[in-house]
């Protein structure tokens, strides 16, 4: 599914569980508050996050701060609205029964976190039967909260997002990321080594969250990267697309079916094509 702007208006009309715009500017507003909770639980913990343990590789970290931050979360949605389900990066998967669903990254970019780079966020989504709605994203070491709900636009602070500048794609700056597996890492390193003499240059930020952010505030001009899990793309997919930002998988999928691939409308169709032809979501 192309997920860009134009999308909007189909998602204002009240969606299958009579959700209407009101309740989606709540879930909007709470997931505010839950990115921005979870980010000084983040702040406080700042100083223990050498204690690390991996999960899938070796190389990919786990901090006892991604794991205080996902259970802040869990208890706060717990208390709030007991009906609805959660899934967390870190394990906290709940089932629920109102339709609503919280996909939560209580950190996205811990190698940044555990070596003190400051490109990490918290990353929290709601979904009503299956769609993204409402999407918040903050940066614990900056501050900076990115938001949006389906239909209203995206937002940092108090301005609104209308993502990338309009540049063709030799200008045009390009954030990606690289999965923990080294033969996925070996595939994806050689797309990347055939796109960059292509475009002006690439960027390996660390934080999908913070990369789709950057395109919908027009810091990156695209982006994709494959083999990402919901809950690292979910909100920061939504806040793009709020911007006017094409979110997209290739081939016609669906954003996150293989590859997460976003750019502004002027170049998204090159961009996307590019892409396909460098097989950059055949990696997996
Ligand atoms: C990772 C970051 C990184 C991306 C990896 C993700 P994590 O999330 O988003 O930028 O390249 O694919 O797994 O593991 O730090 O939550």
């Amino acid at each position: 599914m192309w997920c860009d702007g134009r999308v909007n208006e189909d998602v204002a009309r009240p969606a299958a569980g009579a959700s209407t715009t009101a309740d989606v500017g709540r879930l909007g507003g709470f997931a505010v508050e839950l990115a921005e909770g979870a980010a000084e639980v983040v702040r406080r913990g700042a100083d223990r996050a050498l204690a690390t343990t991996s999960k899938s590789t070796s190389t990919d970290l786990v901090t006892e701060v991604d794991r205080a931050s996902e259970r802040w979360l869990v208890d706060r949605i717990r208390e709030r609205r007991p009906d609805d389900a959660v899934l967390g990066e870190e394990g906290g998967e709940r089932p629920g029964s109102s339709g609503v669903r919280w996909l939560v990254d209580p950190i996205d970019g811990t190698v940044n976190f555990v070596l003190g780079i400051p490109a990490y966020a918290v990353s929290v989504a709601a979904e009503i039967d299956g769609e993204v709605v409402a999407a918040a994203v903050c940066n614990p070491v900056t501050g900076e909260v990115f938001r949006a709900t389906r239909g209203s636009g995206a937002w940092l602070g108090e301005q609104r997002l209308h993502g990338p500048r309009a540049v063709p794609l030799e200008r045009a700056v390009v954030g990606t990321g690289f999965g923990y597996d080294r033969e996925r890492r070996d595939r994806q390193g050689r797309v990347a080594a055939r796109l960059l003499p292509l475009v002006a240059d690439l960027r390996r930020i660390g934080s999908a969250a913070l990369d789709l952010c950057a395109v919908a505030s027009g810091r990156l001009d695209a982006y994709f990267e494959a083999g990402l899990n919901e809950w690292d793309y979910a909100a920061g997919a939504l806040i793009a697309a709020e911007a006017g930002c094409v979110v997209t998988g290739l081939r016609g999928r669906r954003p996150g079916d293989g590859i997460v691939a976003a750019g502004g409308p002027a170049l998204a169709r090159d961009f996307f094509d590019l892409l396909e032809r460098l097989g950059a979501d055949e990696v997996l």
